[in-house]
């Protein structure tokens, strides 16, 4: 007679509650209100991190520090342009008293003015505008960032980039320059901090086309509004839009301990845009 063999199927694993991502830590992303920057800030706070989301236009603060709080993210608002010293010192400082140390910087903030015609047309008050905001922010975000992080035991930088600091765009000068420049800062920036042994990684990832309203609007300048996101689309060979989700996700490795080998790196996050 056939044995009637019972299994006992194991109880589902209990999934042990673990700590986030960063948990623990104190970060501060600059263009905190942006598309790109509330991603990070979301990322960053469900994963356990305090958020000092820091911007210059404060129109859409209480919306963007309510989307975190109602999660539960412990957050302070801080209005801050990063062309300005003082600026930064404030936005260090307010960080540091209310949260008592700062371990990830996200320096996220950048512009893009409308393209020139042609290479000859380029207005040098637009290409100060752009190297301000989105070089020398950079810039400056690290040199405060550094000086704390040092005497603190440590952190992680991480710098919002771009793929126009890899090739040639009509009417890109000064924003791809602006953004190659902030490729190399991060390597000089991360190689100088680790020679010192101040236990701080410095990286960059570098967006293709994220959705957000600004690409929206100019690719509908560009391509018509009907067409405007299928075209995006067919620029990638992955034949998808970046969502802020996708740069969120990056930052949110580089901002952790998981990363703690990775310094002085570009993380391209394109769908292959750059090697098509
Ligand atoms: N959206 C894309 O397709 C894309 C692609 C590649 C790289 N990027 C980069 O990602 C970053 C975020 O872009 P986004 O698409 O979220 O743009 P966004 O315009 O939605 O956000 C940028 C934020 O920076 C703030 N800002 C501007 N000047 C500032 C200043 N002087 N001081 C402080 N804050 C300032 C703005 O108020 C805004 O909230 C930028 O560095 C951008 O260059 C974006």
């Amino acid at each position: 007679m056939a044995t009637l063999h019972t299994h006992t199927i194991a109880p589902a694993p209990v999934r042990k509650e673990r700590p986030g991502r960063v948990a623990g830590k104190v970060a501060l992303v600059t263009g905190g209100t942006g598309g790109i920057g509330q991603a990070i800030a979301l990322r960053l706070g469900q994963e356990g991190a305090r958020v000092v989301l820091t911007d210059i236009n404060p129109a859409l603060a209480a919306a963007a520090t309510a989307a975190l709080q109602s999660q539960g993210i412990e957050t302070i608002f801080v209005q801050h342009d990063v062309c300005d010293e003082a600026s930064w010192k404030a936005a260090v400082a307010a960080a540091c008293e209310r949260f008592g140390q700062l371990d990830v910087l996200v320096n996220n903030a950048g512009i893009a003015l409308p393209p020139p015609e042609s290479f000859e047309l380029t207005r040098f008050e637009d290409w100060r505008k752009i190297m301000s905001v989105n070089l020398d922010g950079v810039f400056l975000g690290m040199r405060e960032a550094v000086a704390v992080m040092k005497d603190s035991g440590g952190g992680s930088i991480v710098n919002i980039g771009s793929i126009a600091a890899y090739v040639g765009t009509p009417g890109g000068a000064a924003y791809g320059s602006s953004k190659g420049g902030v490729r190399s800062l991060t390597k000089q920036a991360a190689v100088m901090c680790a020679r010192k042994g101040y236990n701080i990684r410095i990286n960059a990832v570098h967006p293709c086309y994220i959705r957000t309203p600004l690409t929206e609007a100019s690719a509908a300048k560009r391509f018509g509004a009907d067409k405007a996101v299928q075209a995006l689309k067919d620029l990638h060979p992955f034949q998808c839009l970046g969502e802020p989700d996708d740069v969120a996700y990056a930052v949110l490795f580089l901002a952790s301990d998981e990363s703690r080998l990775v310094n002085a790196a570009d993380i391209v996050v394109d769908g292959a845009l750059l090697s098509s």
